[in-house]
C-alpha cells in the first residue's frame, strides 16, 4: 500500500466502482437498512451493491450474502454496519476477501474508552492493506458516483464542494441545510474518530480529485500540528481550503493575557496555522458555504481593483464598509470609464465608485455598465448590488448579468446581491447555478469575494524562501547548556547578548568589569555616555536591586557607579552571585519591541513579535506564527502589528504650539 499515493489509497473509498454493506439489515429502522436503501435510491448501480447478512437471503431486492467473501466480485468499499463487538470479525474477513477499503459507521470504540480495539482494527486493516474510515462515523456521501453510503436522509446536490466533518450530526444536517440553498457538494465524509484516515488524508486526496475545487472542513481539532501544517501547505497550493473550527472562545479567555511565552492559546495557534499555511478561517457555516461558493465558482483575480454597480445608495455604502472589512479595494474610476458610464444612468446617477445606477435602472443598464467594466482592464473585479425595484425583473436582470459575463472574453470574478424577496431568490439561484454567485445581502457578496481576494494573494505570495542566517549554532548551543547545567532556565544579560549576536542580531557589546577600574578602562574603550548593569544569575528584575546605573559620561561617574551598585546589591539581594558589571554604551531611547516563543501542544514553537516595555500586556499589539518561519511569515507578522507602524516612520498628527 506505501506505494500507492494517498489518492489512490482513498479512491475505492471515495469513489468505489462496488460497495458491500456488511450488516444490511431486515428492518427498516436499523441503521445498516436505511444505509442499503440510501444506496440504491442515490442511483448507485444496483448490480454492484452487495448486502452482507448471514440470517437473509434478499433484502430490498437484492441478493444477500451470507459474508463479505462469498461475494462474487470485487469489492472496493465495505461499509460496516455491525455492532462493534462483531467489527474486528467481519473486518478480517474484509482481509480475506481482499477488498479495497473500509468504512465503518459502528459507534463503541474510542469515544467510550475503547483505544485498544479501535487500534486493533488499524492493525487488521494494515493487515489487508487497505485504509478505514471512522469508526463513528455517519457515512460517505459522494455525488460524483452517486454513493449515499450512509444514513444522512439523502444525497446532497452535486457540486463541487468537498466537505470533510469532524461531527457526524453536523454532516447529517447540512445535508438538508445545503440542498436548500441550492449549495452543490462533490462530497460528505464524515471523519468520525479517525483511528486511520484522518482530514489531512482526506485533503490530500481531494487536492487532487478532479471534481473536487474547494475543500471544506468542520474541525474540533488536529492531533499532529506539524503534519497539519505541512498538508495544509501542500494543498493550498492546488485548492483553496476552508476551516470552521469550533472552540474560539477559549482564544478571548485564555489566549491574549500573559507575558511572552504564555501569550499564546491553543485556539490562537490554530488561527495562525490557518494563516500561515493560507487556509481560510470561517466564522459560521454560513460562510463556510458561501465563499466556498465563490471560490468553486470565480475565476481568481488579476488584481485589485474591485468596482461597485448599483442601483441603491444604501446598499453601496453597506458594500463599501464590507469592502473595507474583507480587505476588497475600491477603484477610482478614471475619468475616461466614468464617461462612458454615463451613458448607462441619469444625470443624477453617480460614476464614483459605487457607481450609483439610481433606481431607475433598468437590466439594460446594468447590463450596459457591467459590460463596460468587464471590458475595461483596469477593473479586475465586479461587485453588482440590486434592490428590488417595480423598474427591473430581478429574473431578467440576472438573464443580462449571466449574459454579460459568459460573453466577455475576459474572465473576471463577478459577484452580486439581490435584496429583496421570492423573485430575488430566485434569480440569486439562476445567477448562482450560471456561475455568477449571488447573495441576500451586500455584506456576503463583498465577503466572498473576499475570500476569493485572500485566496489569490496568498497563491502569489506562495513560497517566499526560509530565512537564510549566518548562526554561530555551536557558541549559542555553549551558552545555553552551560546554563542549563547550572540548573538555569534564564540566560544573563550579556549570555543573551552573545546568543543574539550568535544568530546574526546586532546587539552592543556586553563586556564584564569586575572592579571599577576595569569598568572606567571599558567604558573608555566603549565611548562615553555608558550603562552599567550588575551580571548576576539570580538578579532579574535589575532596576529593583539598584542594579543598574544609565548615562554615565566620565570615568570618575563610571567608578563611583561600579561602586554603588555592588553597595546596593549587598544591601538588597545579598544571596546573590554577582559575575562582575557589564558596561555598554548607552543606546538613544528608541521604541522597544519584545520577541517571544512558546511552545504549543499541537504546533510546537510559536514565535511572537510585538510592542515591547512595561505597557506589553495592557496593548496587547502582537503577533505569532509558527516556526519556522518563510521571510514572508516574519514580514507578515511584523506587519501585523501597530508598533510596525511607528518603526517604520508614523508621525501622527503635528501638534500646533
Ligand atoms: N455480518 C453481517 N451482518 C451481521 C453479522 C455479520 N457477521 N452479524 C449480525 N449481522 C446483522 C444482524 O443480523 C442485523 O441484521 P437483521 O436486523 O436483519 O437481523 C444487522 O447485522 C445489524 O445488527 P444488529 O445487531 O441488529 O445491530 P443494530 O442495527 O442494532 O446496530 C449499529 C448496529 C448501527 C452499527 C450500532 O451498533 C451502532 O454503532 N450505532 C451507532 C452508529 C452511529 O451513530 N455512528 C456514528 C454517527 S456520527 C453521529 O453521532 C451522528
Amino acid at each position: 500500500m506505501s506505494s500507492k499515493t494517498i489518492y489512490e489509497q482513498i479512491s475505492p473509498i471515495l469513489r468505489p466502482n462496488s460497495v458491500a454493506v456488511i450488516g444490511a439489515s431486515r428492518s427498516p429502522e436499523k441503521i445498516g437498512h436505511q444505509v442499503l436503501r440510501n444506496l440504491i435510491e442515490a442511483g448507485f448501480p444496483k448490480d454492484k451493491i452487495y448486502p452482507v447478512n448471514p440470517k437473509a437471503d434478499q433484502i430490498l431486492g437484492l441478493k444477500c450474502y451470507p459474508s463479505v467473501k462469498d461475494i462474487p466480485d470485487e469489492v472496493d468499499l465495505a461499509v460496516i454496519v455491525v455492532p462493534a463487538k462483531i467489527v474486528p470479525l467481519v473486518l478480517r474477513d474484509c482481509v480475506e476477501k481482499g477488498v479495497k477499503g473500509v468504512a465503518v459507521i459502528s459507534s463503541g470504540f474510542k469515544e467510550v474508552g475503547r483505544v485498544k480495539e479501535e487500534q486493533e482494527l488499524v492493525e487488521i486493516a494494515r493487515k489487508g492493506g487497505f485504509r478505514l474510515l471512522g469508526p463513528n462515523i455517519v457515512g460517505i456521501c459522494d455525488t460524483v458516483k452517486k454513493v449515499n453510503a450512509s444514513f444522512c436522509q439523502a444525497l446532497p446536490l452535486a457540486g463541487e464542494i468537498a466537505f470533510i466533518t469532524q461531527s457526524g450530526a453536523l454532516g447529517i444536517a447540512l445535508v438538508g441545510w445545503t440542498t436548500l440553498r441550492r449549495i452543490g457538494l462533490s462530497d460528505l465524509v464524515s471523519i468520525g474518530n479517525k483511528a486511520d484516515i484522518d482530514e489531512c488524508d482526506l485533503m490530500l486526496f481531494f487536492a487532487d480529485d478532479p471534481y473536487t475545487k474547494v475543500i471544506t472542513l468542520y474541525l474540533e481539532g488536529t492531533s499532529n500540528g506539524a503534519k497539519f501544517i505541512d498538508t495544509l501547505r501542500k494543498v493550498v497550493r492546488k485548492k483553496p481550503v476552508l476551516i470552521l473550527k469550533a472552540g474560539r472562545a477559549e482564544r478571548t479567555t485564555k489566549a491574549i493575557q500573559s507575558h511572552t511565552g504564555s501569550l499564546a492559546g491553543s485556539d490562537l495557534a490554530y488561527d495562525v496555522a490557518l494563516k500561515q499555511t493560507g487556509a481560510i478561517r470561517v466564522p459560521t457555516v454560513v460562510e463556510l458555504f458561501d465563499w466556498a461558493t465563490a471560490l468553486a465558482k470565480l475565476p481568481l483575480p488579476k488584481g485589485d481593483n474591485a468596482s461597485i454597480i448599483t442601483n441603491g445608495g444604501g446598499a453601496g455604502v453597506m458594500a463599501t464598509d464590507a469592502c473595507e472589512k474583507y480587505d476588497v479595494k475600491l477603484m477610482d474610476v478614471p475619468p475616461d470609464l466614468a464617461e462612458k458610464l454615463r451613458r448607462f444612468m441619469p444625470p443624477f446617477g453617480s460614476v464614483l465608485n459605487p457607481v450609483d445606477l439610481t433606481g431607475m435602472a433598468t437590466e439594460e443598464d446594468y447590463k450596459g455598465a457591467l459590460e463596460t467594466v468587464l471590458r475595461d482592464d483596469r477593473v479586475h473585479s465586479v461587485i453588482i448590488l440590486y434592490c428590488h425595484t417595480a423598474v427591473t425583473s430581478p429574473i431578467k436582470l440576472a438573464e443580462a448579468i449571466i449574459s454579460a459575463v459568459k460573453e466577455s472574453p475576459v474572465k473576471k470574478p463577478v459577484v452580486v446581491s439581490m435584496i429583496g424577496g421570492e423573485e430575488c431568490d430566485q434569480a440569486s439561484d439562476i445567477l448562482t447555478s450560471n456561475g455568477v454567485p449571488s447573495y441576500p445581502t451586500p455584506e456576503q457578496a463583498v465577503a466572498s469575494l473576499g475570500a476569493v481576494y485572500k485566496y489569490a494573494r496568498y497563491l502569489k505570495k506562495v513560497g517566499g524562501g526560509e530565512v537564510k542566517l549566518e548562526v554561530d549554532r555551536k557558541r549559542a548551543e555553549e551558552i545555553i547548556r552551560r546554563a542549563v547545567a547550572e540548573g538555569r532556565s534564564i540566560l544573563t544579560s550579556s549570555e543573551a547578548a552573545e546568543v543574539a549576536s550568535a544568530y546574526g542580531i546586532p546587539v552592543p557589546r556586553k563586556p564584564i568589569a569586575k572592579s571599577a577600574e576595569e569598568a572606567a578602562k571599558l567604558a573608555e574603550e566603549i565611548g562615553y555616555p555608558v550603562v552599567l548593569e550588575v551580571e548576576s544569575p539570580d538578579i532579574l528584575h535589575k532596576t529593583e536591586v539598584g542594579g543598574i546605573k544609565v548615562g554615565l559620561k566620565n570615568a570618575e561617574e563610571v567608578k563611583n557607579a561600579f561602586n554603588e551598585i555592588m553597595n546596593n546589591i549587598k544591601r538588597n539581594a545579598p544571596e546573590a552571585r554577582v559575575w562582575g558589571v557589564i558596561v555598554r554604551k548607552l543606546i538613544k531611547q528608541g521604541k522597544e519591541t519584545i520577541i517571544g516563543m512558546h511552545r504549543d501542544p499541537i504546533f510546537g514553537p510559536m514565535i511572537m513579535f510585538g510592542s515591547g516595555g512595561i505597557y506589553v500586556e495592557i496593548y496587547k499589539d502582537v503577533a505569532f506564527r509558527i516556526a519556522p518561519l518563510t521571510l514572508e511569515d516574519a514580514k507578515e507578522m511584523v506587519e501585523e502589528t501597530k508598533v510596525y507602524k511607528i518603526l517604520s516612520g508614523f508621525r501622527g498628527p503635528r501638534l500646533r504650539h
